[in-house]
């Protein structure tokens, strides 16, 4: 079942059920033709979002972003990875909550970070402007500024008081990285972030599949119609093929912040990471959007953990929207997790608002996740808390 069937059978079984029809009464069928959308409030896990997002904002935004590479193996495997992991419960902790850390010299109240994700104007008037006001109003969590941002780093930062990191994506021209950086940090940006699993970003099937416009193929948003500039034929993007780990070492003399490579899937790629002087691994397979029939992130998490060896923090997305979720993630070893299209959908559905509510039904969920296993701290929770049934 391809993830439109199942939006659609979840549709159905809305429909289906007396309960939830009572409670929905507007959902005959969640992902099209809405007589009416659900409100804020009634909106109670992340998912409940997907569905409202779908339904304001155009096809080809949603399916820009619901989007994964090729057979979308990896977009499903990073969600089925969490069924391989068991939690064993713990009954009765005692003690205050407290779920607070610090990820290179940030601070956050729960292990939580916005993922970067291109172009929130697409989906909201505001943006990523929103994006930032719902995040830094859910406890000040911190947003990783995506390069293909809708609104520059100021402006974004301005917009709101929660910490921001910025992310890059390596251009040829070494200039053109250092400005780029040189203004995202005088403009506050507390640490750096290069994406190193999008060297080339072909996207197979979005005109075919996924209602997006062949300027998509090779790139990112472009006017629709326009076609892809690619060198050779077709589909195949050729955007960053020409960058090497010196590329790090290049770019450290303008980076004064912490530095952390995006897109590590192996330990073999962590420890080139220590070896170039980054300062943080971010296991990420860009929410299956990379190399498909890749692992998922959850599968790879403890060998890199392994690997890095305490020697840096570990930071992790791709298919988190659980609290359980987060906290398996955390078991294995991270040190903190970010949301990518999470947040998005709180934005499509319900601007500032909607981020910051889903960010906190997602801090709750977290909470009462640490509850049933008996941790009350981020120190106390360790692979023992868990089973995997990794294939
Ligand atoms: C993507 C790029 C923009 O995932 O990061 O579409």
């Amino acid at each position: 079942m391809n993830r439109r069937e199942s939006l659609r059978a979840l549709g159905a079984f809305l429909a289906g059920s007396p309960l939830l029809s009572d409670l929905l009464p507007g959902q005959q069928d969640v992902v099209r033709d809405h007589s009416r959308v659900p409100g804020l409030k009634e909106l109670l896990t992340a998912f409940d979002f997907e569905t409202v997002a779908y339904a304001k904002q155009p096809r080809e935004a949603y399916d820009y972003r619901a989007y994964g590479a090729e057979g979308e193996f990896t977009l499903r495997r990073n969600r089925e990875a969490f069924d391989w992991v068991e939690l064993i419960p713990k009954r009765v902790s005692s003690g205050a909550m407290d779920t607070s850390t610090e990820v290179l010299g940030t601070k956050m109240a729960f292990p939580l970070l916005v993922s970067p994700t291109a172009g929130h104007g697409e989906i909201h008037p505001e943006g990523e402007l929103a994006t930032h006001k719902g995040a830094s109003a859910a406890s000040g969590t911190p947003m990783i500024l995506s390069n293909n941002t809708s609104f520059p780093f100021d402006k974004v930062a301005a917009a709101a008081p929660g910490p921001m990191w910025v992310q890059l994506y390596p251009k040829q021209q070494l200039d053109a990285n250092r400005t780029y950086l040189e203004a995202a940090q005088m403009n506050g940006a507390r640490a750096v972030v290069v994406t190193v699993d999008q060297q080339v970003s072909y996207y197979e099937r979005a005109l075919h599949d996924r209602n997006l416009n062949p300027g998509r193929g090779g790139g990112f948003r472009s006017a629709a119609g326009r076609v892809s500039t690619n060198s050779n034929p077709y589909r195949v993007g050729d955007n960053r093929l020409w960058y090497e780990w010196k590329f790090f070492d290049e770019i450290r003399p303008f980076v004064k912040v912490p530095l952390i490579a995006k897109g590590i899937v192996t330990p073999e790629d962590a420890k080139l990471c220590l070896e170039h002087g980054v300062d943080c691994v971010y296991v990420s397979n860009h929410g299956g959007r990379s190399l498909d029939y890749g692992p998922a992130t959850l599968e790879v998490l403890p060998e890199i953990v392994d690997a890095v060896g305490g020697k840096a923090p570990v930071i992790f997305d791709s298919g988190i929207r659980r609290g359980t979720d987060i906290l398996k993630a955390l078991a294995l070893g991270a040190n903190a997790v970010c949301l990518g299209r999470v947040p998005l959908w709180g934005l499509g559905s319900f601007g500032a608002a909607g981020v910051q509510r889903v960010l906190e039904i997602l801090q709750a969920e977290l909470v009462q996740a640490m509850r049933y296993t008996g941790r009350t701290n981020l120190a106390s929770i360790d692979r023992r808390m868990l089973l995997t049934n990794f294939p």
